[in-house]
């Protein structure tokens, strides 16, 4: 099979297409053969080593050299201890534990993947797994009321993309952070307002939210804080090891003298929630904004488009 492997953290030119053995799957495993893939800050971070989580288990090397979690296609073959799926069916869903998506074939864990429900497509189906349920799972533990405050910190990404959407669902008032470029494909999603983030530090503008969903901490405790009302809450998943750890170890007191609640969200991949907002794509409540979607070799230039921040919320690689 044809993969995009890479041996050596950095940009996308260490990415390169090399011939590989179609691989086994173990016995609770599936063997997918991979219509579509598409990219999040996850696979940015497999590739340029960058926050440190990414080198967990290869600290030197990558561990796995293969990125590409998000992955829909049809079951190919199935291990010894599977019975949710069987031959051709097709499949979706966060294969986050193995990657190994940006090839034809990849090994999935039976547990990480779900049936593509009627009517959904493999690059709708592909552009929804993590994004999607950082977006849904943040969004709930925040519980909107209409007319809550929201401020969504990199609302032109990946979950970013559907936190504003789903933001908008629940009735919030959206303010949108990312780059200039982004401001009119922010806004399409529903945002009401947008601010560049390289003009302007959201946290310095004398604003205030009940809630910050913010796909990348960088500041301390005391600037988010400074951005929230009085019982609000500001949630984040992932940013640089050390900015995490000094928000978590933060995060007790702020909440005692402040009233405000600074939340690391750890999102739960689950297959309930993930046909959740498939049905919510289905009934065309929210859809996975597919910004550009690229051929099987070109997927060097995939990951520069998120490197060089010129994709607009889901980037997708069809790969059949
Ligand atoms: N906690 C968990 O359980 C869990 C699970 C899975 C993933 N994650 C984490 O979720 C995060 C990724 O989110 P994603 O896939 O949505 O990433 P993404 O698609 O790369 O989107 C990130 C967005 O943030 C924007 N951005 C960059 N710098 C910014 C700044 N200073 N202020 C505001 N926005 C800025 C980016 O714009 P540019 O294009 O200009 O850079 C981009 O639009 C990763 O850190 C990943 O590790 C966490």
């Amino acid at each position: 099979m044809r993969a995009w492997i890479y041996e050596a953290y950095g940009g996308p030119e260490q990415l390169r297409l090399a011939e590989l053995p179609v691989p086994e799957p173990r016995e609770n495993e599936l063997l997918v053969q991979v219509h579509a893939v598409s990219l999040n800050g996850s696979d940015k971070e497999g590739l340029t080593g960058f926050p440190a989580y990414a080198r967990i288990g290869g600290f030197r090397r990558p561990r796995r050299q293969i990125l590409g979690s998000d992955i829909a296609g049809v079951v190919e073959a199935v291990g010894a201890k599977v019975t949710r799926f069987k031959l051709g069916d097709r499949v979706f869903g966060d294969n986050l534990d193995r990657m190994g998506g940006f090839a034809e074939f990849a090994r999935a864990g039976e547990r990480a993947m779900a049936p593509i429900p009627d009517g959904l497509g493999f690059e709708d189906a592909a552009a929804l797994p993590q994004g999607a349920m950082i977006a849904l799972q943040g969004m709930r533990k925040a519980r909107l009321r209409p007319g809550s405050t929201v401020l969504v910190n990199g609302a032109g990404g990946s979950a970013g993309s559907f936190a504003v959407q789903l933001a908008r669902l629940g009735g919030a008032e959206i303010t949108g952070v990312d780059n200039a470029g982004k401001a009119d494909f922010v806004r399409s999603l529903g945002a009401d307002h947008f601010i560049d983030y390289a003009r302007e530090d959201f946290w310095r503008a004398g604003k205030q939210y009940d809630v910050i969903f913010d796909v990348f901490a960088r500041q301390k405790a005391s600037d988010y804080v400074r951005a929230l009302k009085r019982g609000g809450s500001y949630f984040y998943v992932g940013g640089p090891v050390r900015r995490m750890l000094a928000l978590l170890a933060a995060s007790p007191l702020t909440r005692l003298t402040t009233g405000r609640r600074i939340r690391l969200l750890m999102v739960r991949p689950n297959i309930r929630d993930l046909l959740e907002v498939a049905d919510m794509v289905r009934a065309g409540v929210i859809r996975p904004a597919i910004g550009a979607v690229f051929p099987f070799d070109r997927v060097p230039d995939a990951m520069r488009a998120l490197v060089e921040g010129t994709a607009l919320g889901k980037v997708v690689v069809r790969v059949v």
